[in-house]
Protein backbone atom coordinates (compact mmCIF):
# COMPACT_ATOMS: atom_id res chain seq x y z
CA UNK A 1 0.00 0.00 0.00
CA UNK A 2 1.49 3.46 -1.39
CA UNK A 3 1.75 6.26 0.92
CA UNK A 4 -0.56 7.85 -0.19
CA UNK A 5 -3.43 4.96 -0.01
CA UNK A 6 -2.92 4.44 3.46
CA UNK A 7 -3.02 8.28 4.50
CA UNK A 8 -6.23 7.89 2.64
CA UNK A 9 -7.47 4.78 3.91
CA UNK A 10 -6.82 6.70 7.90
CA UNK A 11 -8.70 9.35 6.72
CA UNK A 12 -12.07 7.47 5.65
CA UNK A 13 -11.83 5.52 8.84
CA UNK A 14 -11.52 9.00 10.74
CA UNK A 15 -13.98 11.09 8.61
CA UNK A 16 -16.70 7.63 8.98
CA UNK A 17 -15.61 6.47 12.61
CA UNK A 18 -17.29 9.86 13.67
CA UNK A 19 -20.31 9.57 11.69
CA UNK A 20 -22.08 6.30 12.62
CA UNK A 21 -25.64 7.49 11.72
CA UNK A 22 -26.56 8.66 15.11
CA UNK A 23 -24.43 11.38 15.04
CA UNK A 24 -25.89 12.82 11.75
CA UNK A 25 -23.57 15.84 10.86
CA UNK A 26 -26.10 19.04 11.60
CA UNK A 27 -25.64 17.47 15.37
CA UNK A 28 -22.31 19.53 17.21
CA UNK A 29 -21.87 16.64 19.39
CA UNK A 30 -20.58 17.38 23.64
CA UNK A 31 -17.76 14.82 24.84
CA UNK A 32 -18.16 11.66 24.03
CA UNK A 33 -17.20 8.48 25.63
CA UNK A 34 -17.50 4.88 25.82
CA UNK A 35 -18.00 3.56 29.35
CA UNK A 36 -18.49 6.27 31.96
CA UNK A 37 -18.66 9.82 31.98
CA UNK A 38 -18.90 12.58 34.91
CA UNK A 39 -20.45 16.09 33.89
CA UNK A 40 -19.68 18.69 36.80
CA UNK A 41 -19.36 22.28 37.34
CA UNK A 42 -15.60 22.68 37.52
CA UNK A 43 -13.03 20.31 35.78
CA UNK A 44 -11.00 19.12 38.98
CA UNK A 45 -14.26 17.99 40.77
CA UNK A 46 -15.34 16.35 37.21
CA UNK A 47 -11.65 14.76 36.73
CA UNK A 48 -11.77 13.55 40.45
CA UNK A 49 -15.20 11.84 39.86
CA UNK A 50 -13.82 9.84 36.63
CA UNK A 51 -10.90 8.88 38.67
CA UNK A 52 -12.96 7.03 40.86
CA UNK A 53 -14.44 5.05 38.45
CA UNK A 54 -11.78 4.47 36.16
CA UNK A 55 -10.16 2.59 39.87
CA UNK A 56 -13.08 0.41 40.02
CA UNK A 57 -15.26 2.50 41.68
CA UNK A 58 -19.25 2.97 40.54
CA UNK A 59 -21.78 5.86 40.09
CA UNK A 60 -22.24 6.18 44.00
CA UNK A 61 -18.68 6.07 44.71
CA UNK A 62 -17.94 8.91 42.40
CA UNK A 63 -21.27 10.50 43.66
CA UNK A 64 -19.30 10.87 46.95
CA UNK A 65 -16.20 12.11 45.75
CA UNK A 66 -17.50 14.18 42.87
CA UNK A 67 -19.57 16.31 45.48
CA UNK A 68 -16.45 16.65 47.73
CA UNK A 69 -14.72 17.90 45.37
CA UNK A 70 -16.86 20.72 44.36
CA UNK A 71 -17.49 21.39 48.34
CA UNK A 72 -13.14 22.46 47.59
CA UNK A 73 -13.11 23.84 44.38
CA UNK A 74 -16.45 25.21 44.02
CA UNK A 75 -16.95 26.65 47.24
CA UNK A 76 -19.92 29.13 45.92
CA UNK A 77 -22.48 26.41 45.21
CA UNK A 78 -20.38 23.16 46.40
CA UNK A 79 -20.83 22.12 50.05
CA UNK A 80 -20.73 20.28 53.22
CA UNK A 81 -22.50 23.26 54.58
CA UNK A 82 -25.67 22.56 52.27
CA UNK A 83 -27.67 19.66 51.27
CA UNK A 84 -29.38 18.26 47.94
CA UNK A 85 -30.87 15.79 46.09
CA UNK A 86 -30.03 12.72 44.41
CA UNK A 87 -31.99 10.34 41.82
CA UNK A 88 -30.74 7.36 40.68
CA UNK A 89 -31.36 4.36 38.27
CA UNK A 90 -29.38 1.28 38.49
CA UNK A 91 -28.30 -0.92 35.93
CA UNK A 92 -30.89 -3.32 36.42
CA UNK A 93 -33.43 -0.41 35.82
CA UNK A 94 -34.32 -0.46 39.67
CA UNK A 95 -35.06 3.68 40.35
CA UNK A 96 -35.29 5.69 43.73
CA UNK A 97 -34.10 8.94 45.00
CA UNK A 98 -32.38 10.61 48.32
CA UNK A 99 -33.52 13.82 50.35
CA UNK A 100 -30.39 15.09 52.05
CA UNK A 101 -32.39 18.63 52.17
CA UNK A 102 -31.09 20.94 54.66
CA UNK A 103 -34.26 20.86 57.87
CA UNK A 104 -35.11 24.14 59.89
CA UNK A 105 -33.66 23.89 63.10
CA UNK A 106 -35.52 22.53 66.38
CA UNK A 107 -35.57 26.23 67.77
CA UNK A 108 -36.77 27.76 64.41
CA UNK A 109 -40.48 28.90 64.43
CA UNK A 110 -42.91 29.81 61.71
CA UNK A 111 -42.72 33.80 62.39
CA UNK A 112 -39.35 33.75 63.25
CA UNK A 113 -38.31 36.33 59.82
CA UNK A 114 -40.96 38.85 61.04
CA UNK A 115 -41.03 42.08 62.91
CA UNK A 116 -43.60 42.86 65.54
CA UNK A 117 -45.71 44.14 63.47
CA UNK A 118 -46.00 40.81 61.27
CA UNK A 119 -43.55 42.29 58.26
CA UNK A 120 -40.64 40.52 56.81
CA UNK A 121 -37.54 41.27 58.34
CA UNK A 122 -35.09 42.26 54.72
CA UNK A 123 -32.33 39.91 54.26
CA UNK A 124 -32.89 37.98 57.98
CA UNK A 125 -33.95 35.12 55.88
CA UNK A 126 -31.19 35.24 53.39
CA UNK A 127 -27.63 36.14 54.74
CA UNK A 128 -26.18 35.62 58.14
CA UNK A 129 -26.63 32.80 60.96
CA UNK A 130 -30.61 33.00 61.13
CA UNK A 131 -31.04 31.78 57.70
CA UNK A 132 -29.03 28.95 57.65
CA UNK A 133 -30.81 25.47 57.85
CA UNK A 134 -29.54 21.88 59.35
CA UNK A 135 -27.05 20.53 56.65
CA UNK A 136 -28.01 17.71 54.70
CA UNK A 137 -25.09 17.20 52.51
CA UNK A 138 -22.77 14.96 54.47
CA UNK A 139 -25.75 12.57 55.27
CA UNK A 140 -26.61 12.42 52.21
CA UNK A 141 -23.17 11.09 50.33
CA UNK A 142 -22.95 8.82 53.35
CA UNK A 143 -26.49 7.10 53.09
CA UNK A 144 -25.92 6.55 49.52
CA UNK A 145 -22.20 5.12 49.87
CA UNK A 146 -23.31 3.20 52.67
CA UNK A 147 -25.97 1.73 50.14
CA UNK A 148 -24.68 1.75 47.01
CA UNK A 149 -21.01 2.29 47.00
CA UNK A 150 -18.08 -0.27 46.06
CA UNK A 151 -15.30 1.47 47.21
CA UNK A 152 -14.26 1.93 50.64
CA UNK A 153 -15.27 4.99 51.88
CA UNK A 154 -11.83 6.79 52.82
CA UNK A 155 -10.77 6.11 49.31
CA UNK A 156 -13.68 8.05 47.94
CA UNK A 157 -12.87 10.92 50.10
CA UNK A 158 -9.28 11.17 50.27
CA UNK A 159 -9.06 13.00 46.93
CA UNK A 160 -11.16 16.48 47.97
CA UNK A 161 -8.56 16.35 51.23
CA UNK A 162 -5.58 16.69 49.30
CA UNK A 163 -6.91 19.24 46.88
CA UNK A 164 -8.09 21.47 50.02
CA UNK A 165 -4.83 20.83 51.44
CA UNK A 166 -2.55 21.06 48.31
CA UNK A 167 -4.49 24.08 47.01
CA UNK A 168 -6.04 24.29 43.60
CA UNK A 169 -5.77 27.60 41.01
CA UNK A 170 -8.11 29.55 40.15
CA UNK A 171 -10.56 29.93 37.19
CA UNK A 172 -11.53 33.14 35.47
CA UNK A 173 -14.83 32.84 36.66
CA UNK A 174 -13.77 31.74 40.48
CA UNK A 175 -11.32 34.73 41.00
CA UNK A 176 -13.93 37.00 39.41
CA UNK A 177 -16.58 35.56 41.73
CA UNK A 178 -14.26 35.43 45.33
CA UNK A 179 -13.54 39.54 44.22
CA UNK A 180 -17.10 39.87 44.04
CA UNK A 181 -17.77 39.08 47.41
CA UNK A 182 -14.86 40.09 49.92
CA UNK A 183 -16.83 42.98 51.33
CA UNK A 184 -19.69 39.95 52.65
CA UNK A 185 -16.95 37.83 53.72
CA UNK A 186 -15.97 40.42 55.56
CA UNK A 187 -19.37 41.46 57.25
CA UNK A 188 -20.11 38.21 58.11
CA UNK A 189 -16.93 36.56 59.62
CA UNK A 190 -14.50 37.86 61.96
CA UNK A 191 -11.73 36.17 60.82
CA UNK A 192 -9.81 35.89 57.93
CA UNK A 193 -11.01 33.10 55.10
CA UNK A 194 -9.05 31.21 52.62
CA UNK A 195 -11.11 33.36 50.29
CA UNK A 196 -9.68 36.72 51.94
CA UNK A 197 -7.52 38.13 49.30
CA UNK A 198 -4.52 40.14 50.08
CA UNK A 199 -6.07 42.88 47.17
CA UNK A 200 -7.53 40.94 44.43
CA UNK A 201 -7.57 37.16 43.40
CA UNK A 202 -6.24 36.51 39.97
CA UNK A 203 -6.91 33.78 37.14
CA UNK A 204 -4.21 31.47 38.28
CA UNK A 205 -3.94 31.92 42.24
CA UNK A 206 -4.04 29.14 44.17
CA UNK A 207 -6.55 28.41 46.88
CA UNK A 208 -5.31 26.29 49.91
CA UNK A 209 -8.11 25.32 52.92
CA UNK A 210 -6.40 24.04 55.56
CA UNK A 211 -9.06 23.32 58.16
CA UNK A 212 -11.47 22.39 55.61
CA UNK A 213 -8.53 19.72 54.86
CA UNK A 214 -8.82 18.47 58.46
CA UNK A 215 -12.38 18.88 58.70
CA UNK A 216 -13.14 16.00 55.84
CA UNK A 217 -10.23 14.01 57.58
CA UNK A 218 -12.72 13.80 60.15
CA UNK A 219 -15.78 12.51 57.83
CA UNK A 220 -13.29 10.26 56.08
CA UNK A 221 -12.12 8.82 58.92
CA UNK A 222 -15.47 9.25 61.32
CA UNK A 223 -17.89 9.34 58.30
CA UNK A 224 -21.41 10.81 59.37
CA UNK A 225 -20.08 11.23 62.85
CA UNK A 226 -17.08 13.38 61.88
CA UNK A 227 -19.43 16.15 60.84
CA UNK A 228 -22.43 15.82 62.64
CA UNK A 229 -21.13 15.00 66.31
CA UNK A 230 -17.66 15.52 68.00
CA UNK A 231 -15.27 18.28 66.61
CA UNK A 232 -16.84 19.31 63.48
CA UNK A 233 -20.58 19.54 65.16
CA UNK A 234 -19.11 21.46 68.11
CA UNK A 235 -17.09 24.41 65.65
CA UNK A 236 -20.59 24.56 64.01
CA UNK A 237 -22.44 24.97 66.89
CA UNK A 238 -19.53 27.62 68.70
CA UNK A 239 -19.94 29.45 65.18
CA UNK A 240 -24.44 29.49 66.13
CA UNK A 241 -23.43 30.81 69.47
CA UNK A 242 -20.88 33.80 68.63
CA UNK A 243 -23.95 35.43 66.88
CA UNK A 244 -26.79 33.86 68.59
CA UNK A 245 -28.28 31.28 65.88
CA UNK A 246 -30.27 28.32 66.65
CA UNK A 247 -28.55 25.16 65.08
CA UNK A 248 -27.54 22.80 68.00
CA UNK A 249 -25.97 19.50 68.56
CA UNK A 250 -29.11 17.78 68.89
CA UNK A 251 -30.37 19.48 65.59
CA UNK A 252 -26.89 18.15 63.88
CA UNK A 253 -27.00 14.66 65.95
CA UNK A 254 -30.24 13.73 64.84
CA UNK A 255 -30.36 14.91 60.97
CA UNK A 256 -30.99 11.58 58.68
CA UNK A 257 -31.40 11.90 55.09
CA UNK A 258 -34.47 10.28 53.46
CA UNK A 259 -34.83 7.92 50.89
CA UNK A 260 -37.77 9.32 49.18
CA UNK A 261 -40.28 7.48 45.96
CA UNK A 262 -39.80 9.49 42.88
CA UNK A 263 -41.89 11.03 40.73
CA UNK A 264 -42.23 9.21 37.31
CA UNK A 265 -44.56 9.60 34.33
CA UNK A 266 -44.10 8.76 30.88
CA UNK A 267 -43.92 11.79 28.05
CA UNK A 268 -44.12 10.85 24.58
CA UNK A 269 -43.15 7.06 24.89
CA UNK A 270 -40.27 8.28 27.52
CA UNK A 271 -40.29 7.60 30.89
CA UNK A 272 -39.21 10.30 33.44
CA UNK A 273 -38.11 10.20 37.15
CA UNK A 274 -37.69 13.20 39.01
CA UNK A 275 -37.46 14.21 42.48
CA UNK A 276 -40.31 14.23 44.87
CA UNK A 277 -41.33 16.38 47.77
CA UNK A 278 -39.67 18.51 49.34
CA UNK A 279 -38.64 19.69 46.36
CA UNK A 280 -41.15 20.75 43.63
CA UNK A 281 -39.30 19.79 40.60
CA UNK A 282 -40.76 16.26 39.92
CA UNK A 283 -44.19 17.34 40.32
CA UNK A 284 -43.99 20.65 38.51
CA UNK A 285 -41.96 19.07 35.39
CA UNK A 286 -44.72 15.93 35.43
CA UNK A 287 -47.19 19.12 35.18
CA UNK A 288 -45.23 21.16 32.31
CA UNK A 289 -44.56 18.31 29.96
CA UNK A 290 -48.56 16.68 30.75
CA UNK A 291 -49.90 19.94 29.93
CA UNK A 292 -47.32 20.02 26.79
CA UNK A 293 -47.98 16.64 25.25
CA UNK A 294 -51.05 17.32 23.38
CA UNK A 295 -49.63 19.85 21.56
CA UNK A 296 -47.52 18.78 18.33
CA UNK A 297 -44.43 21.31 19.07
CA UNK A 298 -41.94 19.65 16.35
CA UNK A 299 -44.27 20.92 13.83
CA UNK A 300 -44.88 24.29 15.88
CA UNK A 301 -41.16 24.93 15.58
CA UNK A 302 -38.90 25.56 17.84
CA UNK A 303 -38.70 28.92 19.83
CA UNK A 304 -41.34 29.94 17.48
CA UNK A 305 -44.27 32.46 19.01
CA UNK A 306 -47.01 29.60 19.62
CA UNK A 307 -44.48 26.64 21.19
CA UNK A 308 -42.76 29.74 23.38
CA UNK A 309 -46.88 30.47 24.36
CA UNK A 310 -47.39 26.59 25.10
CA UNK A 311 -44.58 26.51 27.26
CA UNK A 312 -45.23 29.79 29.01
CA UNK A 313 -48.57 29.09 30.18
CA UNK A 314 -47.81 25.75 30.92
CA UNK A 315 -45.47 27.21 33.33
CA UNK A 316 -47.87 30.03 34.60
CA UNK A 317 -50.01 26.83 35.70
CA UNK A 318 -47.71 24.80 37.24
CA UNK A 319 -46.28 27.38 39.45
CA UNK A 320 -49.24 27.97 40.70
CA UNK A 321 -49.74 25.13 41.96
CA UNK A 322 -46.42 24.57 43.55
CA UNK A 323 -47.01 28.01 45.54
CA UNK A 324 -50.15 26.60 46.65
CA UNK A 325 -49.67 23.17 47.32
CA UNK A 326 -46.34 21.60 47.90
CA UNK A 327 -43.96 21.61 51.10
CA UNK A 328 -42.55 19.48 53.20
CA UNK A 329 -44.00 15.76 52.70
CA UNK A 330 -43.32 15.05 56.61
CA UNK A 331 -45.85 17.66 57.60
CA UNK A 332 -47.90 18.39 55.11
CA UNK A 333 -50.41 16.32 52.85
CA UNK A 334 -49.42 17.29 49.16
CA UNK A 335 -52.42 16.17 46.69
CA UNK A 336 -49.80 14.38 44.48
CA UNK A 337 -52.25 12.64 42.12
CA UNK A 338 -54.50 15.10 41.88
CA UNK A 339 -51.68 17.71 40.66
CA UNK A 340 -50.69 14.75 38.25
CA UNK A 341 -54.32 13.62 37.24
CA UNK A 342 -54.63 13.77 33.45
CA UNK A 343 -58.23 14.85 33.45
CA UNK A 344 -57.11 17.72 35.66
CA UNK A 345 -53.98 19.01 33.72
CA UNK A 346 -56.11 18.77 30.52
CA UNK A 347 -58.62 21.14 32.41
CA UNK A 348 -55.49 23.82 33.43
CA UNK A 349 -54.75 24.43 29.87
CA UNK A 350 -58.18 25.02 28.31
CA UNK A 351 -58.48 28.38 28.27
CA UNK A 352 -55.01 28.66 26.91
CA UNK A 353 -55.33 31.01 23.71
CA UNK A 354 -53.00 31.22 21.15
CA UNK A 355 -54.29 35.27 20.69
CA UNK A 356 -53.56 36.52 24.03
CA UNK A 357 -50.74 36.50 27.55
CA UNK A 358 -52.94 34.84 30.05
CA UNK A 359 -53.02 36.56 33.68
CA UNK A 360 -51.28 35.38 36.70
CA UNK A 361 -53.33 36.06 39.96
CA UNK A 362 -52.80 39.47 41.06
CA UNK A 363 -51.30 38.87 44.45
CA UNK A 364 -48.25 40.51 44.81
CA UNK A 365 -47.69 41.90 41.19
CA UNK A 366 -46.06 44.95 41.20
CA UNK A 367 -44.85 45.13 44.90
CA UNK A 368 -41.49 44.31 44.34
CA UNK A 369 -39.02 43.06 41.46
CA UNK A 370 -36.93 39.49 41.15
CA UNK A 371 -33.60 40.01 42.50
CA UNK A 372 -30.58 40.85 40.89
CA UNK A 373 -28.39 39.38 43.55
CA UNK A 374 -26.49 36.52 41.95
CA UNK A 375 -27.28 32.96 43.49
CA UNK A 376 -25.88 29.54 42.94
CA UNK A 377 -26.66 26.08 43.28
CA UNK A 378 -25.00 23.19 41.47
CA UNK A 379 -25.79 20.26 39.45
CA UNK A 380 -23.52 17.33 38.56
CA UNK A 381 -24.50 14.39 36.44
CA UNK A 382 -22.97 11.27 36.52
CA UNK A 383 -22.84 7.78 34.04
CA UNK A 384 -20.57 4.78 35.46
CA UNK A 385 -19.66 1.97 33.02
CA UNK A 386 -22.08 -0.71 34.95
CA UNK A 387 -25.19 1.72 33.39
CA UNK A 388 -25.97 2.75 36.88
CA UNK A 389 -26.82 6.68 37.12
CA UNK A 390 -27.14 9.65 39.48
CA UNK A 391 -28.22 13.35 39.19
CA UNK A 392 -27.82 14.98 41.68
CA UNK A 393 -28.45 19.05 42.39
CA UNK A 394 -26.75 20.24 45.50
CA UNK A 395 -26.77 24.02 46.78
CA UNK A 396 -26.07 26.04 49.40
CA UNK A 397 -28.91 28.15 48.24
CA UNK A 398 -27.31 31.93 47.33
CA UNK A 399 -23.77 32.63 46.07
CA UNK A 400 -21.54 31.16 49.39
CA UNK A 401 -25.40 30.51 51.58
CA UNK A 402 -25.16 32.72 54.53
CA UNK A 403 -21.67 34.08 54.27
CA UNK A 404 -20.86 32.25 57.35
CA UNK A 405 -18.12 30.26 57.34
CA UNK A 406 -17.42 27.97 60.18
CA UNK A 407 -14.36 29.06 62.03
CA UNK A 408 -11.71 26.44 62.01
CA UNK A 409 -13.96 23.91 60.20
CA UNK A 410 -13.42 25.98 56.45
CA UNK A 411 -16.64 25.78 54.70
CA UNK A 412 -19.77 27.85 54.42
CA UNK A 413 -23.42 27.51 55.95
CA UNK A 414 -26.24 27.48 53.35
CA UNK A 415 -28.76 30.06 53.78
CA UNK A 416 -31.44 27.24 52.97
CA UNK A 417 -34.02 29.14 55.38
CA UNK A 418 -35.32 31.34 53.04
CA UNK A 419 -36.51 28.61 50.56
CA UNK A 420 -39.69 28.73 53.24
CA UNK A 421 -42.41 31.12 53.04
CA UNK A 422 -41.20 33.26 55.26
CA UNK A 423 -44.85 34.96 55.28
CA UNK A 424 -48.03 33.78 53.27
CA UNK A 425 -47.96 35.75 50.23
CA UNK A 426 -44.59 37.28 50.21
CA UNK A 427 -42.02 36.24 47.47
CA UNK A 428 -38.48 34.79 48.64
CA UNK A 429 -35.12 35.77 47.11
CA UNK A 430 -36.49 34.08 43.77
CA UNK A 431 -39.30 36.21 43.85
CA UNK A 432 -41.29 32.58 44.51
CA UNK A 433 -44.02 32.77 46.62
CA UNK A 434 -45.42 30.65 49.22
CA UNK A 435 -48.41 29.40 51.41
CA UNK A 436 -49.22 27.47 54.79
CA UNK A 437 -47.78 24.27 53.39
CA UNK A 438 -44.33 26.16 52.63
CA UNK A 439 -45.01 27.98 56.62
CA UNK A 440 -41.61 27.24 58.65
CA UNK A 441 -41.92 24.32 61.76
CA UNK A 442 -39.19 23.02 63.83
CA UNK A 443 -37.43 20.27 61.77
CA UNK A 444 -39.31 20.64 58.35
CA UNK A 445 -37.38 20.74 55.27
CA UNK A 446 -37.86 23.99 53.29
CA UNK A 447 -39.59 23.55 49.79
CA UNK A 448 -36.81 23.53 46.85
CA UNK A 449 -37.12 23.83 43.41
CA UNK A 450 -34.04 21.35 42.37
CA UNK A 451 -34.94 19.22 39.76
CA UNK A 452 -32.42 16.13 39.43
CA UNK A 453 -33.69 13.86 36.75
CA UNK A 454 -33.23 10.66 34.63
CA UNK A 455 -35.24 9.61 31.54
CA UNK A 456 -35.33 5.97 30.04
CA UNK A 457 -36.64 5.01 26.71
CA UNK A 458 -37.25 1.18 26.09
CA UNK A 459 -36.11 -0.02 29.44
CA UNK A 460 -32.76 1.69 28.88
CA UNK A 461 -31.08 4.65 30.55
CA UNK A 462 -31.50 7.49 28.20
CA UNK A 463 -30.67 10.81 30.00
CA UNK A 464 -29.36 12.55 33.51
CA UNK A 465 -30.14 15.81 33.42
CA UNK A 466 -30.30 18.81 35.95
CA UNK A 467 -29.65 22.43 36.42
CA UNK A 468 -28.84 25.53 39.08
CA UNK A 469 -30.92 28.48 38.90
CA UNK A 470 -33.20 28.75 42.03
CA UNK A 471 -36.96 28.68 40.39
CA UNK A 472 -35.72 28.75 36.84
CA UNK A 473 -34.55 25.01 37.92
CA UNK A 474 -37.53 23.42 36.87
CA UNK A 475 -38.18 25.23 33.42
CA UNK A 476 -34.50 24.84 32.42
CA UNK A 477 -34.73 21.00 32.84
CA UNK A 478 -38.02 20.82 30.83
CA UNK A 479 -36.41 23.24 27.97
CA UNK A 480 -33.69 20.35 28.00
CA UNK A 481 -35.68 17.93 27.60
CA UNK A 482 -38.06 19.30 25.11
CA UNK A 483 -34.99 19.88 23.40
CA UNK A 484 -33.67 16.57 23.11
CA UNK A 485 -37.24 15.00 22.95
CA UNK A 486 -39.29 17.24 20.54
CA UNK A 487 -36.49 18.88 18.82
CA UNK A 488 -34.33 16.04 18.28
CA UNK A 489 -31.13 17.92 19.38
CA UNK A 490 -27.57 16.45 21.06
CA UNK A 491 -27.07 16.76 24.73
CA UNK A 492 -24.28 19.76 24.16
CA UNK A 493 -26.79 21.96 21.66
CA UNK A 494 -29.89 21.30 23.94
CA UNK A 495 -27.62 22.57 26.90
CA UNK A 496 -26.34 25.67 24.77
CA UNK A 497 -29.66 26.68 23.80
CA UNK A 498 -31.10 29.97 25.08
CA UNK A 499 -33.75 29.75 28.33
CA UNK A 500 -36.63 31.66 28.67
CA UNK A 501 -38.84 31.51 32.23
CA UNK A 502 -42.10 32.40 33.82
CA UNK A 503 -42.95 31.35 37.73
CA UNK A 504 -46.63 32.88 37.58
CA UNK A 505 -45.55 35.21 39.97
CA UNK A 506 -44.34 37.74 39.00
CA UNK A 507 -46.21 37.67 35.77
CA UNK A 508 -43.17 38.33 33.74
CA UNK A 509 -41.27 36.08 31.01
CA UNK A 510 -37.36 36.23 31.35
CA UNK A 511 -35.58 35.40 27.90
CA UNK A 512 -31.61 35.44 28.32
CA UNK A 513 -30.34 38.31 27.15
CA UNK A 514 -29.27 38.63 23.09
CA UNK A 515 -30.06 35.21 22.37
CA UNK A 516 -33.81 35.16 20.77
CA UNK A 517 -35.28 36.56 17.67
CA UNK A 518 -36.97 40.42 18.16
CA UNK A 519 -39.77 38.83 16.09
CA UNK A 520 -40.62 36.23 18.53
CA UNK A 521 -40.31 39.10 21.82
CA UNK A 522 -41.96 41.51 19.83
CA UNK A 523 -44.87 38.58 18.67
CA UNK A 524 -45.06 37.79 22.56
CA UNK A 525 -45.46 41.59 23.22
CA UNK A 526 -48.03 42.10 21.19
CA UNK A 527 -50.27 39.63 22.67
CA UNK A 528 -49.76 41.30 26.02
CA UNK A 529 -46.79 39.61 28.07
CA UNK A 530 -44.67 40.96 30.28
CA UNK A 531 -41.23 40.22 29.02
CA UNK A 532 -37.89 40.73 31.02
CA UNK A 533 -34.90 40.46 29.05
CA UNK A 534 -31.13 40.86 30.06
CA UNK A 535 -31.99 40.80 33.37
CA UNK A 536 -30.68 37.80 34.61
CA UNK A 537 -27.37 37.08 32.75
CA UNK A 538 -27.98 33.29 32.09
CA UNK A 539 -31.04 31.23 32.78
CA UNK A 540 -29.48 27.73 34.72
CA UNK A 541 -25.86 25.81 33.80
CA UNK A 542 -27.56 22.60 32.60
CA UNK A 543 -25.10 19.18 33.17
CA UNK A 544 -26.65 16.79 31.38
CA UNK A 545 -25.11 13.17 29.53
CA UNK A 546 -26.73 11.43 26.47
CA UNK A 547 -27.04 8.06 26.22
CA UNK A 548 -26.70 7.72 21.89
CA UNK A 549 -28.06 4.70 20.46
CA UNK A 550 -24.64 3.04 20.27
CA UNK A 551 -24.10 2.97 23.52
CA UNK A 552 -22.00 5.76 24.27
CA UNK A 553 -22.36 8.71 26.24
CA UNK A 554 -22.60 12.53 24.76
CA UNK A 555 -21.49 14.47 28.17
CA UNK A 556 -23.36 18.28 27.94
CA UNK A 557 -21.10 20.68 30.16
CA UNK A 558 -22.81 24.06 30.28
CA UNK A 559 -20.78 26.64 28.66
CA UNK A 560 -22.04 29.37 31.04
CA UNK A 561 -19.31 27.96 33.31
CA UNK A 562 -17.11 26.11 34.00
CA UNK A 563 -18.59 23.39 33.29
CA UNK A 564 -17.18 20.48 32.48
CA UNK A 565 -18.00 17.21 30.94
CA UNK A 566 -14.96 14.01 31.41
CA UNK A 567 -15.48 10.74 30.19
CA UNK A 568 -13.55 7.68 29.04
O1 LIG B 1 -33.61 24.53 46.59
C1 LIG B 1 -33.83 25.47 45.85
O2 LIG B 1 -34.72 25.48 45.03
C2 LIG B 1 -32.91 26.66 45.91
N1 LIG B 1 -32.32 26.78 47.20
C3 LIG B 1 -31.89 26.52 44.84
C4 LIG B 1 -30.99 27.71 44.77
C5 LIG B 1 -30.36 27.85 43.46
O3 LIG B 1 -30.53 27.08 42.56
C6 LIG B 1 -29.54 29.03 43.26
N2 LIG B 1 -28.88 28.93 41.99
N3 LIG B 1 -28.60 29.32 41.06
Amino acid sequence: MSKNTLGLLILFLVVFSCKSPESAPEIQRGVVAQNAMVVAAHPIASKIGIEVMKNGGNAFDAMAATELALAVVYPRAGNIGGGGFMVYRLASGETGSLDYREKAPNAAHRDMYLDENGEVIPDKSSVGIFSVGVPGTVAGIAAAHKKFGKLPWAEVVQPAIEVARNGYPLTENASKNLNRFQEAFAQHNDFRLPFTADSIWQTGDTIYQANLAETLERIRDQGKAGFYEGKTAELIVAEMQKHNGLISLEDLKNYEAQWRKTIDFEYRGYQITSMAPPSSGGICLAQLMKMTEPFDLKKMGHHTPETVQVMIEAERRAYADRAQYLGDPDFVSIPTDSLLAPAYLTRRMQDFNYNRAGKSTDIQSGTFALTNESTETTHYSIVDAEGNAVSITTTLNSYFGSKVMVAGAGFFLNNEMDDFSAKPGVPNQFGLVGYEANSIAPGKRMLSSMTPTLVSKDGKLFMVVGTPGGSTIITSVYQTLLNVIDFQMGMQEAVNTPRFHHQWLPDIVRFEPEAFSAGLISTLKSKGYLIEEGNAPVIGQVNAILVLPNGTLEGGADPRGDNTAMGY
